[in-house]
Protein backbone atom coordinates (compact mmCIF):
# COMPACT_ATOMS: atom_id res chain seq x y z
CA UNK A 1 0.00 0.00 0.00
CA UNK A 2 1.12 3.37 -0.97
CA UNK A 3 2.67 5.31 2.36
CA UNK A 4 1.02 8.44 2.48
CA UNK A 5 0.36 11.73 4.83
CA UNK A 6 -2.44 14.09 5.15
CA UNK A 7 -1.63 17.95 5.54
CA UNK A 8 -5.29 19.36 5.97
CA UNK A 9 -7.16 22.29 7.16
CA UNK A 10 -10.42 20.57 7.83
CA UNK A 11 -12.92 21.77 5.86
CA UNK A 12 -15.69 20.48 4.44
CA UNK A 13 -13.71 19.53 1.81
CA UNK A 14 -10.61 17.98 3.91
CA UNK A 15 -13.27 15.98 5.40
CA UNK A 16 -14.54 14.11 2.51
CA UNK A 17 -10.76 13.47 1.23
CA UNK A 18 -9.73 12.10 4.86
CA UNK A 19 -13.09 9.90 4.66
CA UNK A 20 -11.68 8.82 1.16
CA UNK A 21 -8.45 8.20 2.21
CA UNK A 22 -9.10 6.28 5.12
CA UNK A 23 -11.48 3.78 3.06
CA UNK A 24 -9.03 3.43 0.56
CA UNK A 25 -7.63 -0.11 0.71
CA UNK A 26 -4.74 1.33 -2.03
CA UNK A 27 -3.31 3.73 1.09
CA UNK A 28 -2.24 3.54 4.10
CA UNK A 29 -2.67 6.69 6.06
CA UNK A 30 0.40 7.26 8.38
CA UNK A 31 -0.51 10.20 9.95
CA UNK A 32 -3.00 13.66 9.53
CA UNK A 33 -1.48 17.28 10.16
CA UNK A 34 -2.74 20.28 10.23
CA UNK A 35 -2.58 23.92 9.06
CA UNK A 36 -4.41 27.15 9.21
CA UNK A 37 -6.15 27.95 5.87
CA UNK A 38 -10.38 27.52 6.29
CA UNK A 39 -9.94 27.64 10.17
CA UNK A 40 -7.43 28.25 12.48
CA UNK A 41 -4.90 25.27 13.11
CA UNK A 42 -6.53 24.78 16.13
CA UNK A 43 -9.89 24.11 14.97
CA UNK A 44 -8.47 22.08 11.87
CA UNK A 45 -6.88 20.04 14.66
CA UNK A 46 -10.13 19.80 16.61
CA UNK A 47 -12.52 18.85 13.52
CA UNK A 48 -9.58 16.21 12.30
CA UNK A 49 -9.76 14.24 15.75
CA UNK A 50 -13.29 14.12 15.74
CA UNK A 51 -13.79 13.13 12.29
CA UNK A 52 -11.54 10.35 12.60
CA UNK A 53 -13.31 9.46 15.54
CA UNK A 54 -16.63 9.22 13.40
CA UNK A 55 -15.40 7.22 11.04
CA UNK A 56 -13.50 4.60 13.86
CA UNK A 57 -10.30 5.66 12.74
CA UNK A 58 -8.81 7.37 16.01
CA UNK A 59 -5.72 4.98 15.70
CA UNK A 60 -4.52 7.41 13.26
CA UNK A 61 -2.17 10.06 14.48
CA UNK A 62 -3.02 13.88 14.54
CA UNK A 63 -0.01 16.48 14.09
CA UNK A 64 -0.75 19.99 14.80
CA UNK A 65 1.03 22.27 12.54
CA UNK A 66 1.66 25.96 11.95
CA UNK A 67 -0.83 29.01 13.09
CA UNK A 68 -0.06 31.10 10.49
CA UNK A 69 1.81 31.17 7.16
CA UNK A 70 5.16 31.80 7.36
CA UNK A 71 5.96 35.65 7.04
CA UNK A 72 2.52 37.18 7.21
CA UNK A 73 -0.32 37.54 9.30
CA UNK A 74 -3.07 35.42 8.98
CA UNK A 75 -5.87 36.04 7.07
CA UNK A 76 -9.81 35.38 7.60
CA UNK A 77 -10.82 32.73 7.93
CA UNK A 78 -12.98 31.08 4.90
CA UNK A 79 -16.40 31.06 7.15
CA UNK A 80 -18.94 31.44 3.82
CA UNK A 81 -17.68 28.18 2.60
CA UNK A 82 -16.96 25.88 5.61
CA UNK A 83 -18.99 27.70 8.38
CA UNK A 84 -18.00 29.22 11.41
CA UNK A 85 -16.62 25.56 13.16
CA UNK A 86 -15.20 24.71 9.67
CA UNK A 87 -17.67 21.57 8.94
CA UNK A 88 -20.83 23.78 7.86
CA UNK A 89 -21.48 24.42 11.63
CA UNK A 90 -22.63 20.89 12.08
CA UNK A 91 -21.47 19.58 15.40
CA UNK A 92 -19.54 16.43 16.15
CA UNK A 93 -19.02 15.61 19.63
CA UNK A 94 -16.12 16.90 21.55
CA UNK A 95 -13.00 14.53 20.51
CA UNK A 96 -11.59 11.91 23.04
CA UNK A 97 -8.47 11.95 22.14
CA UNK A 98 -5.60 14.51 21.41
CA UNK A 99 -3.11 15.35 18.72
CA UNK A 100 0.52 14.24 19.92
CA UNK A 101 3.75 15.94 20.65
CA UNK A 102 5.32 16.11 17.94
CA UNK A 103 4.61 19.06 15.37
CA UNK A 104 3.42 18.56 11.80
CA UNK A 105 7.05 19.52 10.35
CA UNK A 106 8.80 17.32 12.90
CA UNK A 107 6.23 13.89 12.11
CA UNK A 108 7.09 14.93 8.47
CA UNK A 109 10.55 14.87 8.79
CA UNK A 110 10.83 11.95 10.47
CA UNK A 111 8.47 10.02 8.82
CA UNK A 112 9.85 10.84 5.55
CA UNK A 113 13.52 10.07 6.85
CA UNK A 114 11.93 6.32 8.45
CA UNK A 115 10.80 5.31 5.40
CA UNK A 116 12.91 6.79 2.16
CA UNK A 117 11.83 7.11 -1.01
CA UNK A 118 7.87 5.50 -0.15
CA UNK A 119 6.37 8.38 1.58
CA UNK A 120 4.06 10.62 -0.68
CA UNK A 121 2.54 13.77 1.42
CA UNK A 122 -0.61 15.24 0.37
CA UNK A 123 -1.02 19.11 0.77
CA UNK A 124 -4.99 19.74 0.94
CA UNK A 125 -4.19 23.36 3.06
CA UNK A 126 -1.25 25.94 3.18
CA UNK A 127 1.90 24.67 2.40
CA UNK A 128 3.24 26.16 5.15
CA UNK A 129 4.24 22.87 7.14
CA UNK A 130 5.84 21.43 4.12
CA UNK A 131 8.21 24.48 3.83
CA UNK A 132 8.79 24.57 7.34
CA UNK A 133 9.76 20.61 7.16
CA UNK A 134 12.40 21.40 3.91
CA UNK A 135 13.73 24.39 5.62
CA UNK A 136 14.24 22.32 9.17
CA UNK A 137 15.57 19.28 7.12
CA UNK A 138 16.42 20.12 3.44
CA UNK A 139 17.93 15.99 3.15
CA UNK A 140 14.37 15.01 2.79
CA UNK A 141 13.69 16.38 -0.42
CA UNK A 142 15.70 13.44 -2.27
CA UNK A 143 13.99 10.99 0.25
CA UNK A 144 9.97 12.23 -0.36
CA UNK A 145 8.42 10.08 -3.10
CA UNK A 146 6.45 12.64 -4.41
CA UNK A 147 4.31 16.04 -3.15
CA UNK A 148 0.40 15.77 -4.10
CA UNK A 149 -0.69 19.38 -3.95
CA UNK A 150 -4.49 20.91 -4.10
CA UNK A 151 -3.57 24.18 -4.63
CA UNK A 152 -2.99 26.47 -7.83
CA UNK A 153 -5.19 27.44 -10.91
CA UNK A 154 -2.94 27.45 -13.69
CA UNK A 155 -5.14 27.81 -16.44
CA UNK A 156 -8.47 29.11 -15.14
CA UNK A 157 -9.62 31.58 -12.69
CA UNK A 158 -9.10 31.63 -9.10
CA UNK A 159 -11.29 31.30 -6.15
CA UNK A 160 -9.79 33.70 -3.32
CA UNK A 161 -9.14 36.03 -5.67
CA UNK A 162 -9.73 36.22 -9.08
CA UNK A 163 -7.03 34.67 -9.85
CA UNK A 164 -5.56 33.14 -7.07
CA UNK A 165 -6.23 29.54 -5.41
CA UNK A 166 -7.25 29.57 -1.48
CA UNK A 167 -4.84 27.24 -0.30
CA UNK A 168 -1.62 28.84 -2.16
CA UNK A 169 -2.82 32.46 -1.18
CA UNK A 170 -3.24 31.05 2.41
CA UNK A 171 1.10 31.31 2.71
CA UNK A 172 1.91 32.46 -1.23
CA UNK A 173 5.72 32.24 0.34
CA UNK A 174 5.17 28.96 1.51
CA UNK A 175 3.65 27.64 -1.89
CA UNK A 176 6.78 29.27 -3.64
CA UNK A 177 9.52 27.84 -1.11
CA UNK A 178 8.06 24.36 -1.43
CA UNK A 179 7.68 24.55 -5.59
CA UNK A 180 11.17 25.82 -6.11
CA UNK A 181 12.70 22.83 -3.47
CA UNK A 182 13.13 20.29 -5.63
CA UNK A 183 10.75 17.74 -4.48
CA UNK A 184 8.89 16.18 -7.23
CA UNK A 185 5.49 18.07 -7.20
CA UNK A 186 1.89 16.84 -9.07
CA UNK A 187 -0.32 20.13 -9.02
CA UNK A 188 -3.99 19.13 -8.46
CA UNK A 189 -5.49 22.72 -8.87
CA UNK A 190 -8.60 24.44 -9.41
CA UNK A 191 -7.62 23.78 -13.74
CA UNK A 192 -8.94 20.14 -12.71
CA UNK A 193 -11.12 19.74 -9.06
CA UNK A 194 -13.75 22.23 -10.58
CA UNK A 195 -14.68 19.76 -13.01
CA UNK A 196 -15.43 17.42 -10.42
CA UNK A 197 -18.36 17.99 -8.72
CA UNK A 198 -21.01 16.29 -6.00
CA UNK A 199 -24.62 17.16 -6.90
CA UNK A 200 -27.48 17.21 -5.01
CA UNK A 201 -28.57 13.85 -6.59
CA UNK A 202 -25.95 12.49 -4.48
CA UNK A 203 -26.74 14.37 -1.22
CA UNK A 204 -29.89 12.60 -1.19
CA UNK A 205 -28.53 9.24 -1.83
CA UNK A 206 -26.25 9.95 1.84
CA UNK A 207 -29.57 11.13 3.39
CA UNK A 208 -31.28 7.70 2.58
CA UNK A 209 -28.90 5.50 3.77
CA UNK A 210 -29.21 7.46 7.26
CA UNK A 211 -26.45 6.29 9.58
CA UNK A 212 -24.41 8.86 11.49
CA UNK A 213 -22.22 9.32 9.08
CA UNK A 214 -23.96 9.72 6.10
CA UNK A 215 -25.77 12.28 8.01
CA UNK A 216 -22.65 13.78 8.33
CA UNK A 217 -21.81 14.05 5.08
CA UNK A 218 -24.95 15.20 3.88
CA UNK A 219 -25.06 17.71 6.51
CA UNK A 220 -21.82 19.58 5.96
CA UNK A 221 -22.22 18.66 2.12
CA UNK A 222 -25.26 20.65 2.02
CA UNK A 223 -23.83 23.78 3.68
CA UNK A 224 -21.27 23.17 1.04
CA UNK A 225 -23.36 23.15 -1.95
CA UNK A 226 -25.27 26.05 -0.88
CA UNK A 227 -22.21 28.24 -0.78
CA UNK A 228 -21.57 27.24 -3.90
CA UNK A 229 -24.83 28.03 -5.05
CA UNK A 230 -24.67 31.82 -3.42
CA UNK A 231 -20.92 32.08 -5.22
CA UNK A 232 -22.61 31.36 -8.80
CA UNK A 233 -21.39 27.71 -9.15
CA UNK A 234 -24.78 26.12 -9.26
CA UNK A 235 -24.39 22.47 -10.75
CA UNK A 236 -22.75 21.25 -7.35
CA UNK A 237 -19.76 22.01 -5.00
CA UNK A 238 -15.88 21.02 -5.85
CA UNK A 239 -14.34 17.73 -4.81
CA UNK A 240 -11.05 19.61 -4.40
CA UNK A 241 -9.31 17.80 -1.76
CA UNK A 242 -10.39 14.97 -2.73
CA UNK A 243 -9.40 14.40 -5.91
CA UNK A 244 -5.87 14.68 -4.48
CA UNK A 245 -6.73 11.68 -2.72
CA UNK A 246 -7.47 10.40 -6.01
CA UNK A 247 -4.98 11.46 -8.12
CA UNK A 248 -2.55 9.12 -5.55
CA UNK A 249 -4.96 6.35 -5.48
CA UNK A 250 -5.81 6.06 -9.34
CA UNK A 251 -3.14 8.34 -11.22
CA UNK A 252 -5.05 7.88 -14.56
CA UNK A 253 -7.91 9.90 -12.81
CA UNK A 254 -5.71 13.03 -14.42
CA UNK A 255 -3.19 14.03 -16.75
CA UNK A 256 -0.32 16.03 -16.06
CA UNK A 257 2.01 18.19 -18.21
CA UNK A 258 5.18 19.27 -16.67
CA UNK A 259 5.89 22.58 -16.49
CA UNK A 260 7.71 25.77 -14.73
CA UNK A 261 5.67 27.11 -12.39
CA UNK A 262 5.97 30.04 -9.89
CA UNK A 263 4.11 31.37 -7.32
CA UNK A 264 3.10 35.60 -6.94
CA UNK A 265 4.42 36.56 -4.11
CA UNK A 266 4.31 40.40 -5.11
CA UNK A 267 1.33 41.21 -2.23
CA UNK A 268 -0.28 43.35 -5.45
CA UNK A 269 -3.21 42.69 -7.22
CA UNK A 270 -1.52 38.89 -8.64
CA UNK A 271 -0.48 37.82 -5.30
CA UNK A 272 -1.51 34.08 -4.69
CA UNK A 273 -1.29 33.66 -8.33
CA UNK A 274 0.16 30.61 -9.69
CA UNK A 275 2.28 31.29 -13.07
CA UNK A 276 3.00 28.42 -15.45
CA UNK A 277 5.55 29.10 -18.13
CA UNK A 278 3.29 27.39 -21.31
CA UNK A 279 5.17 28.83 -24.04
CA UNK A 280 6.97 26.48 -26.73
CA UNK A 281 10.15 27.46 -25.26
CA UNK A 282 10.13 28.21 -21.30
CA UNK A 283 12.64 30.17 -19.43
CA UNK A 284 13.26 27.32 -16.99
CA UNK A 285 13.15 23.55 -16.65
CA UNK A 286 9.91 21.88 -15.84
CA UNK A 287 9.30 21.87 -11.53
CA UNK A 288 6.10 20.74 -10.99
CA UNK A 289 3.73 18.33 -12.97
CA UNK A 290 0.09 20.59 -13.45
CA UNK A 291 -3.02 18.38 -13.85
CA UNK A 292 -4.92 19.88 -16.62
CA UNK A 293 -7.46 16.90 -17.55
CA UNK A 294 -9.35 14.83 -15.14
CA UNK A 295 -11.11 11.50 -15.72
CA UNK A 296 -13.91 13.02 -13.80
CA UNK A 297 -16.94 10.54 -14.02
CA UNK A 298 -14.64 7.48 -13.16
CA UNK A 299 -13.20 9.88 -10.55
CA UNK A 300 -16.19 10.58 -8.50
CA UNK A 301 -17.77 7.30 -9.39
CA UNK A 302 -14.81 5.99 -7.23
CA UNK A 303 -14.64 8.56 -4.93
CA UNK A 304 -18.91 7.77 -4.53
CA UNK A 305 -18.43 4.02 -4.04
CA UNK A 306 -15.23 4.30 -1.49
CA UNK A 307 -16.96 7.35 0.18
CA UNK A 308 -20.46 6.96 0.03
CA UNK A 309 -21.76 3.65 -0.18
CA UNK A 310 -18.43 3.08 3.14
CA UNK A 311 -21.03 4.86 5.39
CA UNK A 312 -23.07 2.04 6.97
C1 LIG B 1 -9.10 24.61 -1.37
O1 LIG B 1 -9.33 25.68 -0.45
C2 LIG B 1 -9.99 25.20 0.69
O2 LIG B 1 -11.06 26.03 0.99
C3 LIG B 1 -10.51 23.83 0.34
O3 LIG B 1 -10.54 22.99 1.48
C4 LIG B 1 -9.53 23.35 -0.68
O4 LIG B 1 -8.41 22.75 -0.06
C5 LIG B 1 -9.82 24.91 -2.66
O5 LIG B 1 -9.33 26.08 -3.23
CA1 LIG C 1 -8.48 22.15 2.25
Amino acid sequence: REKVILDVDTGIDDALAISYAVHATELDVLGVTTTFGNIAVEEATRNTLQLLELLDAAHIPVFQGAAKPLFRELKEKAKLFHGENGLGNVQLPPPRTAARQASAAHFLISAIKAHPHEVTVVTVGSLTNLALAIMAAPEIVPLVKRAVVMGGAVTVPGNRTPVAEANICADPEAAAYVFQSGLPITLVGLDVTMQTLLTRDHLQEWRRRDTPVSRFFADICSFYMEAYARAGHVRGCALHDPLAVGAVIDPTFVTSVPMHVQVDTSGGLSDGRTIGDRRPQPAAPPNVDVCLEVDAGRFVEHFLQNVMFRCD
